[in-house]
């Protein structure tokens, strides 16, 4: 008989685990410990904008018309406990206020809430990200409260989902990293992820601190590959050569490769800033801090980027933002996304909303987070309201929608043509053909 799955935390990573789990043909249950979060997610609704989520959901949820009925939610650490023969722990782990380490509360609570629980064999699995050596000090946590007999066994399971293909990226992982400590584990985690096996995904064995590593290192080094290409944009503005085409022709050389070479405004979001603060972190801790002082550079090339765009905006509107009318296009991180933590294009039509422009934005799908993170900007419901009068247009979240724009049109909207495009995400000849002037950062301006 196939495994039962519970999973814990049923926020990006959670809810997203817990449906394709379903879809991979498991019965699963699902637990928060906030009530409303569960009562969207009964409804068939995930609890936030993710493409194809809301329909895995409603294929899946117990209760739901023509649904499979494998997928249903509790609050109850006991029921889950009683449930599942594999629990998933996907909470998240925030930075700390104030500090680079991460916040381990979440991952802390979810062990102690379940472990008291197990009376049945049950592999507990970590999805979450977190400090390596968290893994090894969690096993032993659950081995002192779990009750004598429960043969409870911990696994590391890190998970790689990128915001906006989460349901793909979950479904035909690139490859599943499992960190075991014996062969039980091994074959549960196998049996689990058979279907993706089958279809030849790549299945590491490790360690636990390699697992919880290979999380850490790969996004480490994604940053490292942005703020790179963000420092040659710099260097591009100091000599007057152009980014996007050094970016393409480095990319064709195999070995470097074209992902993650879009220069821009820099990373942002629920991982990437606050993966790096925390390895680094959790490197002196490890009386390794020198391994990693080159991290301290990427972030802060990346938060750089947002003083440029601040800076390209006031010098293209003559060198003072006062009074200026300013549309931001773009809110999310991401696009595909509305998730607004961290995110650059908020955090640039912040700070020129406080050095006095009148700032308007327009997201396709975060513009609720926004407003509950920035309630004192404008917001407008079109791209077309947010550009009405503007001097100046920024795009700062390269939504496809924003591609689509029709440059002339707009053109007839806005006081004054210029467009500074924060994700070199834009036709420049397109907007140059329809009166516009195009600046971006990391290109000189034609
Ligand atoms: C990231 C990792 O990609 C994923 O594997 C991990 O599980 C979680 O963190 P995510 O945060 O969803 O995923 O977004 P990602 O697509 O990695 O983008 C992160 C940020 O980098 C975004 O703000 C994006 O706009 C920016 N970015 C990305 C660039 O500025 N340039 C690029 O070339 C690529």
């Amino acid at each position: 008989m196939s495994p039962k799955i519970t999973v814990i935390g049923l926020g990006y990573l959670g809810a997203t685990h817990a449906a394709a789990m379903a879809e991979l043909g498991f019965e699963v249950l699902g637990l928060d410990v906030v009530p409303e979060k569960i009562a969207r997610l009964a409804r068939g609704e995930a609890p936030m904008y993710e493409p194809g989520l809301d329909e895995l959901l409603r294929r899946h949820v117990a209760g739901l018309p023509g649904s499979t009925g494998r997928l249903s939610f509790t609050e109850s650490p006991a029921e889950v406990a009683a449930f599942g023969d594999i629990h998933f722990v996907c909470v998240n782990t925030p930075q700390k206020p104030g500090e680079y380490a991460c916040d381990m509360s979440y991952v802390d609570a979810a062990v102690d809430a379940l472990a008291p629980h197990l009376t049945r064999p049950a592999l507990v699995v970590g999805k979450s990200t977190v400090p390596v050596g968290s893994a090894a000090r969690l096993a032993r946590r659950l081995a002192e409260l779990a009750p004598a007999g429960a043969d409870a066994e911990l696994a590391w399971n890190p998970e790689f989902l990128r915001e906006g293909f989460a349901v793909e990226d979950t479904l035909r992982p690139d490859r599943i990293v499992v960190g075991v400590t014996g062969e039980r584990a091994e074959t549960l985690l196998r049996e689990v992820y058979a279907t993706p096996l089958a279809g030849g995904t790549p299945f590491i064995v490790a360690d636990l601190p390699t697992a919880e590593l290979v999380k850490t290192a790969a996004n480490a080094f994604l940053s490292t590959k942005i703020s790179f290409i963000n420092a040659m944009a710099e260097i591009c503005e100091a000599a007057d050569g152009d980014v996007v085409t050094l970016a393409e022709a480095l990319g064709h050389d195999d070995r470097i490769g074209r992902k993650f070479l879009r220069a821009g405004i820099g990373f942002g979001g629920g991982c990437l800033p606050k993966d790096i603060r925390a390895f680094m972190a959790r490197a002196g801790e490890l009386g390794a801090a020198e391994a990693l002082s080159f991290l301290r550079e990427i972030d802060s090339i990346n938060m750089r980027r947002r003083a440029a765009m601040v800076e390209l905006t006031r010098e293209t509107l003559g060198g003072s933002l006062l009074g200026k009318r300013v549309a931001v296009l773009g809110a999310a991180f991401k696009p595909d996304s509305d998730d607004v933590r961290d995110s650059p294009a908020l955090n640039i039509a912040g700070q020129l909303h406080l050095q006095g422009a009148e700032v308007t934005v327009y997201d396709p799908k975060a513009m609720v987070n926004a407003r509950g993170v920035f309630p004192t900007l404008r917001y407008a419901d079109t791209a077309a309201a947010a550009i009405q009068g503007a001097h100046a247009v920024l795009h700062l979240t390269e939504w496809r929608e924003f591609r689509e724009l029709d440059p002339a049109a707009l053109g007839e909207l806005v006081a004054d043509r210029q467009v500074l495009d924060g994700r070199n995400a834009l036709d420049p000849a397109l907007w140059r053909k329809a009166g516009w002037t195009y600046r971006a950062l990391g290109r000189p301006t034609a």
